[in-house]
């Protein structure tokens, strides 16, 4: 079952949502070769206390972590360790917070440094996909029209959807039903309807859509080990248009 959002509950989540966008940014701003990943996770967990979150993901099925931080062939779910950044990564950055109880989520790729066009072009597809699925999260469409859109973005660049992992309802706990496949056909699944919360979150890879998971048991790669990308942000189903709740450029004090 879908549970929709009252309006106090949509408060909390933007809140939520906030923290989520700001340590993103904040993060943004600190990547560099050089940099370790435990650092970011240092840096991230600090930030979301002191804006009076809880960072979401530490503990969750024993996540050991604050944030996921994935590099060039890395999907989704990495560890921090003390692997640095290098000149021409690319690296993913993934968290979520709760605020009063409520969830956001949200996942950016960057580049470190300068970066091949090809990688450039992976990022922009990715980041694409996912404001065509937002594009299409209005109420009176469906479910399916925001995963075929997603698909139809990616695929037309020349990338794959990968099929393991998908989006999901957020609110009172990180994944609520429904899931949210990057991939499906329009005019499938459950109407949307004001008051549901998402997480919409493309997961690219440059190469095949197989993916495979590390020894640590958490990392996910490529199966190819060609490059991957994701992109992700928790969004409001509004009366018209979406309310993207870990929207990164908007300004301070909202
Ligand atoms: N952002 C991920 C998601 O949307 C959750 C990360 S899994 C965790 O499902 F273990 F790191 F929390
Ligand atoms: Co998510």
């Amino acid at each position: 079952m879908i549970v929709l959002k009252s309006p106090s509950e949509l408060a909390r989540m933007r809140r939520a949502g906030r923290i989520v966008a700001r340590t993103l940014v904040y993060l943004r701003e600190r990547i560099r070769p050089g940099i370790s990943t435990v650092e970011l996770d240092r840096l991230a967990e600090e930030f979301i206390r002191r804006a009076a979150g809880v960072p979401s993901f530490k503990g969750y099925r024993g996540y050991p972590a604050s944030i996921c931080v994935s590099i060039n062939e890395e999907l989704v779910h990495g560890i921090p360790g003390q692997r640095r950044l290098r000149e021409g990564d690319i690296v993913t950055l993934d968290l979520g917070a709760i605020y009063q109880g409520y969830h956001s989520d949200a996942a950016l790729t960057l580049g470190v440094g300068e970066i091949s066009a090809e990688a450039r072009r992976l990022l922009e597809a990715t980041a694409g996909a996912l404001s065509a699925g937002i594009q299409q999260a209005r109420p009176g469409n469906r479910l399916g029209d925001i995963s075929a859109a997603i698909q139809r973005y990616v695929e037309a660049s020349g990338f794959s959807v990968v099929r393991e992992y998908v989006g999901h309802g957020i609110g009172r706990e990180m994944h609520e039903p429904p899931q949210v496949p990057n991939f499906g056909s329009p005019g499938q699944g459950p109407l949307l309807r004001p008051g549901m919360t998402l997480a919409l979150e493309p997961m690219v890879n440059a190469g095949s859509p197989a993916t495979r998971v590390r020894e640590d048991r958490w990392t996910v790669v490529s199966e190819d080990g060609s490059w991957c990308a994701h992109f992700e942000h928790t969004i409001a189903i509004g009366e018209a248009e979406p309310e993207i709740l870990t929207d990164l450029d908007l300004p301070d004090g909202v």
